[in-house]
This record gives structure tokens, C-alpha cells and sequence, in this order.
């Protein structure tokens, strides 16, 4: 799976650097070739003997002795990945403000491939306003950041910090950094989040969604080759990710022209985005102000995006769309594929625990034009869209 792959494996100062013996067992076991530089107090948790045993490689800490230098901007260049782990919290601090004091950070700051990390910290030290604040930055800088476990930490203490395991460490640089492209060459369009209805020049009519389920489809379809446009409604999240473009759609009229320019390019299309229904009918240019002891607000129907767009489509063209529901869902799922002329329908039932709008999880299921249907269990938003698009390479790509 890993065949011919590069890994630069860096090792700092935490508890946790004693599970990194089956990291890298994993990674060669998977085909990847393994060069391992640890920090000065890295030496204390885990063995360079092990260590240079498992990888196949010497183990580097020294920029240089006497003899020799390390050539860090030659180990930058040589991996198509550097991963950090356990990553600790001093380490943290120093590629956030840019301090290089030995090898491994000569070499971080030297990479031109994808740097994942993967922390490792007590709970008080990972919730601290220092180490937010420097995840931010590295997530600022383009680094990938695996997500910490909850757990008992060294400390005795029960919480968040521990780092990931192993096989999820494993999992997450194969599924992210060395998936097949099955997509490259294809262009796919994903809209997100809610849109805003003015009602006057400070108030609207929006939705609760937070965009996350579309941003975690537009960053699969990327990580699959696709060149992926998001059209994203007002949402939280600043939506700057890497080799992602990425236009705002604040109304539903915004959202449907920014959709229709981008249709008839776009292979892949998936309307993630809660878009309002209705808007004011009219709506005011001044605020209104506090009068009678009630409001009518006339609405009219907005347009329907998927369904203009269902009208449109071409051979070749994959249209997928969102059903949420909260009574007869498949019944009301499979009307709307129907009528919207789509391909997949993806249904979200309001009845399923951790489903829906806000949360971090979702439960789906994919009903398809022509008949099977997958039901998936509860899953993280990004897994998720890993089966959405896995479904839609698997229907059409294969
Ligand atoms: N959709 C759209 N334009 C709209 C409303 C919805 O493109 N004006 C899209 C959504 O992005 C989603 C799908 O249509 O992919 C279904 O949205 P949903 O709100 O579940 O259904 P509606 O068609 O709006 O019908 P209802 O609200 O009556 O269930």
C-alpha cells in the first residue's frame, strides 16, 4: 500500500514515544521506506537501537558532530510525508514560533511535502491558551493535525491529551496522504452551510447547520484527486484550505447563481448546503422598528437549486443530494431523488441520535438511482464523507 513511499519520522520528548517501535512496524510492514530523527529528549523514552533496527535506517538527533552535518534540507525534500510523533508540547511551541535548535525542527522548517502531527500531553497542558493557540498556527500553516485520544494519561489523570494509537496513526496518513486519485482529472462542485434571508438590514432567517458535512465532502473529493469547488453560506469555519476553491454564497439567489456558473464544468455535484427554503418577500431597506404586539412577515419560495439543477444535467454528470428528514424518511428520501432528477440521495434521519446539524457525527443513508441502498452506522462528519464519496467512486469511477 505504501510502496516506494518516503516517511520522515520524528520523534520529541513524550511519554508516548514508547509506541513508536509499532508505528513504524506498521508503516514498513505497509511498504514505506523509514528515516527516523528524534530529538535530544526524545533519547529518553525510546530506544535509537530499536528504533534504527525496525526502520532499516540510521537514526538521526544531530545537526552535526564533529565530522559530519545532517543535510536537514535534503531529508525536507527526500520524504512525500513527515510525520511528528508523539508531538510535545515544547516541540509545539517552537515550529508555532519558529525556533530551530536541533535536527528534527531544521528539518520541519526545511520540508516542502505535507507535515502531519500527531500531540501527545497531559489535559491541562493540551487545553492550555498557549497550545490552542499553537495548534492553530500549524493548522494556519498548512500542517495536519491527528486528532488526540480521551483517556488515562501518564500523569493518572483521565482525559484529553493521550496520543492517537498506533493503527489510527496508521489509518490516518494512508487514508489521507496515499489514497488511490480515482478523481483526478474530474471537477466536482459542493455547496455548504445555511444561507441568510434578510429580513431588514440587521436581522435574517437562517438554519442551524455549521457547514462541516460539506467542507469534510469538498476535502475528500480533493484528497481523491477531484479539483473541487465549495460554495459555502455564512459559516464559522474560514473556509482557506489548500487546492480547495472556495466562493461565499451568503443569500439562497447568491447560492443559486454561484451554483449555476458552476454546473456545467463540474462531473461531481453535491448540495450539501441547508438552503432556506423561503426568503422575506420583502424584505426592508430600513431596520424595522418595535411597533404592534405582532410581526407578519410575508415569505416566498426560494428557488430550488438541486431541482433547476437536476433539470440541467448531462450524461456523465454525477448530482447527489441531501434529504434530512424527520418522519417517513426513506419514502420522503426517495420522492426527492425522483423529483430532483439525482443520481445518489443522502438521508439524514433528525430521529437518529448524533445526526444532523451541529453535531460531529452523522448517520446516512445513500439511496442510488438505481436501486441499492448502503446504510452506514454512526460516524465522525470526515468518515462520513468518506463513504459518501467512496459510494460515488464505487458507483461511477471504478
Ligand atoms: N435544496 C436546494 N435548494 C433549495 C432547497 C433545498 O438545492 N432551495 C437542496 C438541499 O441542498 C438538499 C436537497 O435540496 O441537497 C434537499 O433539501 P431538504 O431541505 O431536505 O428538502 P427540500 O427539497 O427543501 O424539501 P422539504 O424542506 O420540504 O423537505
Amino acid at each position: 500500500m505504501l510502496k516506494g513511499k518516503k516517511i520522515l519520522f520524528g520523534i520529541t520528548g513524550s511519554i508516548a514515544a514508547y509506541k513508536t517501535p509499532y508505528i513504524i512496524r506498521l508503516l514498513i510492514k505497509a511498504g514505506a521506506e523509514v528515516k527516523v530523527i528524534m530529538t535530544p529528549s526524545a533519547k529518553g523514552f525510546v530506544s535509537k537501537l530499536t528504533l534504527s533496527t525496525l526502520s532499516r535506517n540510521p537514526v538521526l538527533t544531530d545537526l552535526f558532530d564533529e565530522e559530519s552535518w545532517a543535510n536537514h534540507v535534503m531529508l525536507g525534500r527526500w520524504a512525500d510525508v513527515l510525520l511528528i510523533a508523539p508531538l510535545s508540547c515544547n516541540t509545539l511551541s517552537k515550529m508555532a514560533a519558529g525556533q530551530c535548535d536541533n535536527l528534527l525542527l531544521a528539518s520541519y522548517f526545511s520540508a516542502t511535502c505535507p507535515v502531519v502531527v500527531a500531540p501527545s500531553m497531559d489535559e491541562d497542558m493540551w487545553h492550555h491558551p498557549a497550545t490552542r493557540q499553537n495548534i492553530s498556527k500549524l493548522e494556519h500553516f498548512g500542517n495536519v493535525v491527528i486528532p488526540v485520544d480521551k483517556g488515562e494519561l501518564a500523569s493518572g489523570i483521565y482525559g484529553e491529551g493521550r496520543m492517537a494509537e498506533p493503527e489510527q496513526i496508521f489509518q490516518f496518513i494512508t487514508g489521507t496522504f496515499f489514497l488511490p486519485k480515482q478523481l483526478s482529472g474530474r471537477k466536482a462542485l459542493v455547496s455548504a452551510g445555511p444561507t441568510y434571508e434578510h429580513i431588514d438590514p440587521v436581522r435574517f432567517i437562517g438554519n442551524h447547520s455549521t457547514g462541516k458535512m460539506g467542507i469534510a465532502i469538498a476535502k475528500e473529493l480533493h484528497k481523491r484527486g477531484a479539483d473541487v469547488t465549495l460554495i459555502a453560506g455564512p459559516i464559522q469555519e474560514a473556509v482557506t484550505i489548500a487546492g480547495i476553491k472556495a466562493l461565499d454564497a451568503g443569500t439562497a439567489q447568491e447560492m443559486y447563481d454561484a451554483c449555476m456558473a458552476e454546473f456545467e464544468s463540474s462531473d461531481i455535484i453535491v448540495m450539501a448546503a441547508a438552503v432556506a427554503d423561503y426568503t422575506p418577500a420583502y424584505p426592508s431597506k430600513e431596520k424595522i422598528k418595535k411597533g404592534s404586539d405582532t410581526l407578519m412577515i410575508e415569505l416566498k419560495k426560494t428557488k430550488d437549486i438541486l431541482k433547476d439543477l437536476g433539470k440541467r444535467k448531462k450524461p456523465g454528470q454525477v448530482l447527489v443530494g441531501f434529504a434530512l428528514e424527520t418522519t417517513d424518511e426513506r419514502n420522503n428520501a426517495l420522492v426527492k431523488m425522483k423529483e430532483k432528477n439525482l443520481d445518489l440521495v443522502v438521508l439524514n434521519s433528525l430521529r437518529d441520535e448524533g445526526a444532523g446539524f451541529g453535531f460531529d457525527t452523522n448517520k446516512i443513508t445513500i439511496f442510488t438511482k438505481n436501486g441499492p441502498e448502503f446504510r452506514f452506522e454512526q460516524k465522525s462528519k470526515p468518515e462520513v464523507a468518506k463513504d459518501i464519496v467512496d459510494t460515488i467512486i464505487h458507483l461511477y469511477y471504478e
